[in-house]
């Protein structure tokens, strides 16, 4: 039965990563109040981008001491789990706008790069809590794969978000 085990949520994610991106290809959008709103909008949402970017570190950390890479703790398998609750409840209100007033877009690469890594994102996460709750034999590896994937889709979301607008806008504080 091991096929069904890592084809399901697979497949399950994969959908997810697509639905997400047709939608936001599809639906036309919504666009910001004005420009003032829109720019306090934009620090709320880096800083957000920023607090589960920092989360996800956190995750690797505990990820690496429950492998044994690191010093673990009892604690260790419950600061993993609510810290990737957190950082999925704190991208669902950027995610939500960034899906619903802006779009998917690919303007230019960084931007394409931005709407791709979103919606690999959420795919990713649908595939790693489905593979969480289907223990078995090939769980040593596709658990640490499909966790990678989805902090590298993390990091990808700040770099093309988050730090291109402290590197060009600049940070700010409106939240
Ligand atoms: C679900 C799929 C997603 C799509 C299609 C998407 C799309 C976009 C687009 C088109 C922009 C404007 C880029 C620009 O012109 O500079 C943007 C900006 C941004 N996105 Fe996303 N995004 C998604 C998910 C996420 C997620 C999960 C996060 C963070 C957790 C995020 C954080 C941001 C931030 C911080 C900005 C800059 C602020 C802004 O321009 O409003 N996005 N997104």
């Amino acid at each position: 039965m091991t096929q069904p085990r890592i084809w399901l949520p697979t497949v399950a994610g994969v959908g997810t990563a697509v639905s997400l991106g047709v939608y936001g290809r599809l639906h036309t959008p919504a666009g910001a109040a004005d420009v003032p709103a829109f720019i306090r909008l934009q620090d709320t949402k880096v800083w957000l981008a920023t607090a589960v970017l920092a989360l996800a570190v956190i995750q690797l950390l505990a990820a690496l001491s429950l492998y044994g890479k690191l010093p673990t703790a009892r604690w260790i398998p419950a600061l993993h789990r609510w810290t990737g609750r957190l950082a999925l409840l704190l991208s669902l209100p950027v995610a939500v706008h960034c899906l619903y007033a802006l779009g998917f877009r690919s303007d230019d690469l960084r931007v394409l790069a931005h709407s791709l890594l979103g919606c690999l994102f959420y795919g990713a996460f649908v595939t790693k809590m489905l593979l969480l709750s289907r223990p078995g034999p090939t769980r040593p590896w596709t658990l640490p794969l499909i966790g990678g994937l989805t902090l590298t889709a993390v990091t990808g979301l700040w770099l093309t978000s988050a730090l291109w607008f402290f590197t060009t806008i600049g940070p700010g504080w409106s939240f």
